[in-house]
């Protein structure tokens, strides 16, 4: 990596402040639903801990409150289950900026603070330089943890990086790593799984990979709309009219680059979208009434077949409707399989993230990205900017 990351700097009594992704479910009762994101910045915040820094003041956003005061998007809750998970005090603080605040950081007794969400403020997403400038005042030095937000140029990510150093976390390097250097340079063969309901989200992610990659096997919703433009029938299942031109010159892009690019060849089908539809299975052609909701069984032996071999495997977007138990079949089967591959397993999207959740394969995965948008953005080739405002090496 080009740029500076936790280990290249001094931390020693210094203030350390840290941009985590604290975006995290809570309920209505404002119980958090799933703490990954807080377990994946511990090794980052023990670091510092560990490297007897002064102060570890850290910063996230939570939801979209729009630049106001919004109760059930306060940080608390995630202090809480911070304090739980380091098994140290954590000083929560209702602010994030100003001579109060700065007070309070100073004079509490706790090593680890936690500011109140930074999109109370509209400056935070307008990136506004004086916001990000009484932000770097909290700190001698920043690190961004926080790859789910690196594709915003906000001040906690973009903004603050003008006035301290700034390095990559634990979390950053990982992430960047292996979508990053793993994806540009990857052992092959390499497959890419790509699903979810519309092309429109993945075209800048198949321009990307397809040049490095040498299958791409498709699933989900936008596999009818690619059946649709290779002539077949798809009934009445999902089609994106208007991306039918693309998806043929994506077809013939891949014929001519001579790579496999593969679609479903069998498909669970129903009435109607709903849990307890009665489900049939259809082969290539979908008959006119029908709505296809999952691969089928010979569709997974044919992805299965090509990932046997694989060496590297990057998978965005799950393959039916997996949220409906009966229509989630060829996502967990698929997810299984991979699971017991010795393949580098990559996965990103919060859909593909939730189902392998879902299905407790968490820890039989070799990477799974704590970004949505971001992981999309970086597997589409582009630069973010919470990564490229980092200072050099
Ligand atoms: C995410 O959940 O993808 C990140 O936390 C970014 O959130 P945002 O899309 O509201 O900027």
């Amino acid at each position: 990596m080009h740029k500076l990351s936790l280990k290249n700097v001094e931390l020693k009594n210094k203030k350390v402040l840290v941009r985590v992704d604290f975006n995290v479910p809570l309920d209505d009762n404002l119980n958090i639903t799933d703490d990954t994101r807080i377990r994946a910045s511990i090794p980052t915040i023990k670091y510092i801990l560990h490297k007897e820094a002064k102060k570890i003041i850290l910063m996230s956003h939570l939801g979209r409150p729009e630049g106001k005061v919004v109760t059930k998007y306060s940080l608390k809750p995630v202090a809480k289950r911070l304090e739980e998970l380091l098994v140290i005090p954590v000083r929560f603080l209702d602010g994030c900026v100003g001579d109060r605040i700065k007070k309070e950081i100073d004079n509490s007794s706790e090593k680890v603070v936690l500011l109140e969400n930074l999109r109370f403020h509209p400056e935070e997403e307008a990136n506004d330089a004086n916001f990000s400038r009484q932000l770097a005042s909290l700190g001698d030095v920043f690190v961004n943890d926080a790859f789910g937000t690196a594709h915003r140029a906000h001040a906690s990510t973009e903004g603050i990086t003008h006035y301290l150093t700034s390095v990559a976390g634990f979390l950053m390097e990982k992430e960047i790593y292996y979508l990053g250097n793993v994806i540009q340079n990857p052992p092959k063969p390499f497959v890419v799984i790509l699903g979810g309901g519309k092309v429109s989200d993945k075209i800048g992610v198949i321009e990307n990979l397809l040049p490095k990659c040498d299958v791409v096997l498709i699933g989900g919703g936008m596999a009818y709309t690619f059946l649709k433009a290779g002539g077949k029938s798809i009934g009445n299942s999902k089609l994106e009219k208007e991306k039918l031109d693309l998806a043929k010159s994506i077809l013939e892009k891949a014929k001519q680059l001579k790579k496999e690019f593969l679609l479903p060849v069998d498909h669970v089908v129903v009435d109607k979208i709903e849990p307890n539809a009665k489900i049939e299975l259809v082969n290539e052609d979908i008959p006119q009434t029908k709505i296809g909701v999952d691969i089928g069984p010979k569709t997974i032996a044919l992805f299965q077949n090509r990932l046997t071999s694989a060496k590297t495997i990057v998978w965005n977007g799950p393959l039916g409707i997996f949220e409906m138990e009966p229509f989630s079949k060829g996502t967990r089967e698929i997810a299984v399989f991979i699971s017991k591959l010795k393949a580098i397993s990559i996965i990103g999207g919060g859909d593909t993230v939730a189902a392998i959740t879902k299905f407790g394969l968490e820890n039989k995965i070799t990477h799974i990205s704590t970004g949505g948008g971001a992981s999309l953005e970086f597997l589409e080739g582009k630069s973010l900017p919470g990564i490229s405002a980092l200072t050099d090496k």
